[in-house]
């Protein structure tokens, strides 16, 4: 276990800004103790939504996940903290709202909305590697 300050990319989804759950997000990022290096409100479009999810190519849900994405506003944040790559993991709770633990972001205020588990609030890196290389695409 590392002490070492580490940063991930968090990106709150086309329905957690729409929703006006940003603040909500933010505060339980906040509250939970970690710091806030950059933010930015972003309109992604495809070459940077399939870099950012390339380990999914070819999967089923790739493409509704794009389309999902492309949607609306993402809110990028760059946060930092020790271990915050698996505290945030931790944080947002598991890929399917509906199941994800209560507590968590995505157990708290996300649900199935038709079948789409997509949207389901919020993103975070989920390794070392996939922070610095997903940092670079959404902030270098
Ligand atoms: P994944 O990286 O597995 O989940 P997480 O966001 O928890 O790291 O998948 C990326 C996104 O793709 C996920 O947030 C929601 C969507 N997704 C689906 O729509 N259907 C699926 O079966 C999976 C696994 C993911
Ligand atoms: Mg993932």
């Amino acid at each position: 276990m590392s002490t070492q300050i580490e940063e991930t990319l968090v990106l709150v989804k086309p329905d957690g800004v729409a929703r006006n759950l940003s603040g909500e997000i933010l505060r339980r990022i906040e509250a939970k103790g970690y710091s806030l290096v950059d933010v930015k409100l972003v309109e992604p479009d495809r070459s940077l939504l399939a870099a950012h999810y390339a380990e999914h190519e070819g999967k089923p849900f790739f493409e509704p996940l794009v389309e999902f994405m492309e949607s609306g506003a993402v809110l990028a944040l760059r946060i930092a903290g020790e271990r915050v790559i698996e505290g945030f993991r931790a944080l947002a709770g598991t890929t399917d709202p509906t199941t994800a633990a209560p507590g968590t972001i995505r157990g708290d205020l996300g649900r199935d909305w038709g079948g789409k588990v997509q949207q389901n609030l919020v993103h975070g890196s989920d390794s070392p590697e996939s922070a610095a290389r997903e940092l670079a695409l959404w902030f270098d």
